[in-house]
């Protein structure tokens, strides 16, 4: 039996479908190249916004044409999958099994009632230890960086979001836990993790979380430590410190702002106002120049004003983030901003969008061109395309880097290197061996 599984989302969701990769091996699955060959495919879903959902759902409708060929267990899980929960069933009938983003351990039990012939099974309870998943079952897929959940969930309650329905209240990873699965990663060759939570600043799993990024550098071999991601109520004085003093943080910090205006901020309930926001960035003092700065933009909200609008733009040129990612505000399901009057035309939402992000393509290839000429670390991902002397990399900052060596040269995957920065674009930099 083959299983596959396609994952839409952010890291959270990638994380989790190496926790169900891990399960589905246990239960004697091997992985299939392609969903064409899987007796079992798993679509772990994201609904954010409206777009994520639908792509979902063409899915499925692939599939189901792909069930009347032979037989094939589909099952949902993630955002969707919790969000709408059995009325998965009335929608794609086909479905056989979903399973809720925080009822992941019961995989196998789904998988084998599906497999039994069970109809419409489903799990989508909140089981008290989810965030507590076994490490050593997780499978990580092959990248030079290991994901590592610190925490679960959300307690903000911002007007657009679905995270706090789909992922539940916060749950705390005790830092024990946390630390020793960092310890075997080491152990088996990673250099760098990424920890995980939809909310990782409000972490209290036993310490705080500036005390366990500490914590976790004091691990011997470990090179860098990333994280995402913020919320800028929870972004302390303590943490920035932290962030700038402590090296083997990766100088990388992506601070979702959303929006430029007080007013929409105010109707978003984010509880900041632009001017508290920017005081904490500040609070990265001289080391903020060392950082990469990144955020979270939704245009577009209901009631935004061109002044509101206006203020955005305004953030983007007094902060000069290095990247950021921008969306049109899609109405969700069960959010209290679905009942807020929105009387802008598409036409105006994603023209907005537009000169949003055309201003920022242009910052970001002026921060990148900064770079050309320096010489950077950075950790190698994998060989290009072609495999012909090129490789993908990233710096310290996350960025891409695009480095040619030449043909017949090996390098290991997930060392670092000393790149020369020969070129920039917006989107990655261009670099040789120093
Ligand atoms: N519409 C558009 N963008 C959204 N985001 C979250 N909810 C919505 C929504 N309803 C964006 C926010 C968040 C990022 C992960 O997705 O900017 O930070
Ligand atoms: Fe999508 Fe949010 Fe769920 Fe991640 S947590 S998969 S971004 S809805």
């Amino acid at each position: 039996m083959k299983f596959f599984i396609e994952t839409w989302g952010c890291q959270m969701n990638d994380h989790d479908s190496e926790k169900l990769s891990g399960m589905l091996d246990k239960q004697g699955f091997a992985p299939a190249a392609s969903q064409e060959e899987a007796d079992l495919v798993i679509l772990n879903t994201c609904s954010i916004r409206e777009k994520a959902v639908h792509k979902v759902y063409s899915v499925l409708g692939r599939l189901r044409e792909e069930k009347l060929q032979r037989p094939l267990i589909v099952g949902v899980a993630g955002c969707l999958a919790q969000q709408e929960k059995d009325a998965l069933f009335k929608r794609a009938p086909h479905i056989d099994f979903v399973l809720g983003t925080m009822a992941i351990q019961q995989l196998p039990r789904l998988v084998e009632e599906a497999r039994a012939r069970h109809k419409r099974v489903i799990d989508t309870q909140q089981y008290p230890d989810n965030h507590l998943f076994p490490p050593e079952v997780t499978q990580r897929r092959d990248t030079a960086k290991a994901l590592v959940t610190i925490i679960e969930g959300c307690n903000h309650a911002c007007t657009y979001c679905v995270v706090p329905t789909t992922r539940g209240p916060e749950r705390h990873r005790p830092y024990e836990d946390v630390l020793a699965e960092v310890r075997q990663l080491v152990k088996d060759g990673y250099r760098e993790v990424e920890f995980l939570g939809q909310n990782v600043n409000s972490y209290q799993g036993g310490c705080n979380f500036a005390e366990l990024l500490d914590r976790a550098s004091e691990i011997d071999g470990l090179e860098w430590i990333r994280f995402t991601t913020s919320h800028p109520m929870n972004f302390t004085r303590e943490l920035a410190q932290t962030l700038v003093s402590n090296p083997k943080i990766a100088p990388f910090l992506h601070l979702p702002i959303q929006s430029g205006s007080d007013a929409v901020l105010r109707r978003m309930g984010r509880h900041y106002t632009v001017d508290q926001y920017l005081e904490r960035l500040g609070y990265l003092g001289e080391g903020r120049s060392r950082f990469s700065l990144s955020t979270d933009f939704i245009v577009g909200f209901p009631g935004e004003t061109d002044e509101d609008f206006e203020g955005t733009l305004r953030v983007l040129e007094t902060v000069k983030y290095d990247t950021s990612f921008s969306f049109v505000y899609s109405p969700r399901p069960g959010t209290p901003a679905l009942k807020m009057k929105d009387d802008l035309s598409p036409e105006i939402k994603s023209e907005r969008l537009s000169r949003l992000q055309a201003r920022q393509t242009e910052l970001t290839l002026t921060s990148n061109r900064a770079l050309v000429g320096q010489t950077l670390e950075a950790r190698i991902e994998s060989h290009g395309p072609t495999g012909q002397g090129l490789w993908l990399a990233r710096t310290a900052q996350w960025r891409n880097v695009h480095l040619k060596t030449g043909e017949g040269r090996q390098l290991p995957f997930g060392e670092t290197v000393r790149v020369k920065i020969t070129e920039a674009g917006p989107h990655f930099l261009r670099a040789e061996l120093d």
